[in-house]
């Protein structure tokens, strides 16, 4: 199977005339990283800047942009956003909900609430970037006083007797008794799963909510010179070299 990938690969990286080495952590597992990548010499240069194999983002990219270039089709994201909104969640919060899994949508997916906090901290409140760090350690734990269970689809993922890392624990009982607890936990009670694929909902609903909490550098997402802005070229440009 990895011969026929790695073929697959060498076609793909002839039809283009950059050489592209993709990185480390996105290859561990399906290869065994103790093992040097070797560059294949085969004479082109190496990719840099833009693939073109993806979707051309704008000079100055907004938020909105990377929804429509590099983070597929976020229906999980805007039907959260759109019951937190119906169920008359505080505007800020609705647009935790709309971001809270753009990490499990763009970048990486292990840590997805951690990654996605780390990434918008510059750009929003910092109750929002809160809330989304901590969603993910309380989706773990029930709190039957708001109405919030343990969700049926995690024993299916991960099976019924599975206990998330210490650290999760850790993180939830340190939100648990923080006084933005409610905020993280308006999230996992507006996190849907089960979302109806014939109810379309547009980004364009969420623009005035974004317009209002999200800090749009004007220089475009990746460009300005923010701690986080290189998360977003990363995002942006996916297999630069270096
Ligand atoms: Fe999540
Ligand atoms: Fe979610």
């Amino acid at each position: 199977m990895l011969e026929r990938a790695e073929a697959a690969e060498r076609t793909l990286s002839e039809e283009l005339d950059r050489t592209v080495v993709k990185s480390v952590i996105y290859v561990s597992g399906d290869r065994d990283p103790r093992v040097p990548i070797t560059r294949p010499d085969n004479g082109r240069l190496v990719m840099m800047g833009q693939d073109p194999r993806l979707a051309r983002m704008p000079e100055r990219p907004t938020l909105f942009d990377f929804f429509k270039y590099r983070f597929g089709p976020a229906n999980h994201l805007m039907q959260s956003a759109r019951l937190a909104q119906k169920n008359g969640v505080a505007d800020k919060l609705v647009l935790a909900c709309l971001l809270h899994d753009i990490a499990i949508a763009g970048f990486i997916r292990g840590d997805h609430g951690y990654w996605a906090a780390q990434l918008l901290e510059p750009y929003v409140d910092e109750e929002v970037a809160w809330a989304i760090r901590y969603h993910q350690a309380l989706r773990f734990f029930p709190d039957e006083t708001v109405g919030y269970a343990y969700p049926q689809m995690y024993v299916k993922l991960f099976g019924a007797d599975y206990e998330p890392d210490p650290y999760i624990r850790r993180d939830y009982e340190y939100a648990r008794n923080h006084r933005w607890y409610m905020s993280a936990r308006l999230i996992c009670i507006n996190d849907l799963y089960a979302f109806d694929p014939t109810v379309q909902v547009q980004l364009e609903e969420f623009t005035d909510v974004v317009g209002r909490h999200f800090r749009q550098p004007k220089e475009g997402l990746g460009w300005d010179a923010s701690p986080s802005a290189h998360m977003w070229r990363t995002i942006m440009m996916p297999t630069q070299y270096l």
